[in-house]
């Protein structure tokens, strides 16, 4: 086992937090589809895939360390919305969070000196600059709308040129 325990139970809890923002993005997604806003929703549809891509290399990053994959109880997330405004703020809220928690398993791969954790913890780290920048960017954007402006909003996505911004910035997924 080339894994430290600690550090093994640490990621194992990241990737509950990794399944946890992905069913809460799905649950949004649904949200904005059911408000009849479906470029809002696919744009969350496909934040919910990234989550569940992030989740499983950190699945992969374990068995491949040689150590045990222990999934956790995930979290019941929010369903009901009262605007796009607080839609958009949770998932914000939400990758600020992530990014405390990736911060801290950063630390814990270099307090356990354990090089190929770090490593592996920098796509993350690069990773969370991107989605806190692009999801405060949309938070501005639906801010900025209104709730009587969300078509722009929708037109805007539809566009492609946000999904281009984001992707293009840090390279990352
Ligand atoms: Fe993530
Ligand atoms: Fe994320």
């Amino acid at each position: 086992m080339l894994i430290d325990k600690k550090l093994n139970d640490a990621i194992n809890e990241q990737i509950g937090h990794e399944f946890g923002a992905m069913l809460q993005y799905v649950a949004i997604a649904t949200w904005f589809d059911g408000e009849g806003l479906p470029r809002l929703a696919q744009h969350f549809y496909r934040q919910a895939e990234e989550e569940k891509t992030h989740a499983m290399r950190l699945v992969h990053y374990i068995v491949e360390a040689g150590g045990t994959v222990v999934i956790p109880a995930i979290p019941a997330g929010k369903s009901g919305f009262s605007s796009a405004e607080e839609a958009v703020q949770l998932s914000l809220d939400q990758e600020k969070t992530v990014t405390d928690q990736i911060n801290a398993l950063t630390d814990l791969a270099i307090k356990t000196n354990d090089h190929a954790a770090r490593i592996m913890l920098d796509w993350f780290v690069t990773e969370q600059i991107e989605e806190v920048s692009s999801m405060d960017t949309l938070l501005r954007m639906v801010q900025r709308a209104g709730e009587s402006g969300l078509l722009f909003v929708e037109q805007f996505l539809a566009s492609g040129q946000f999904t281009q911004s984001a992707e293009g910035g840090t390279g990352a997924e």
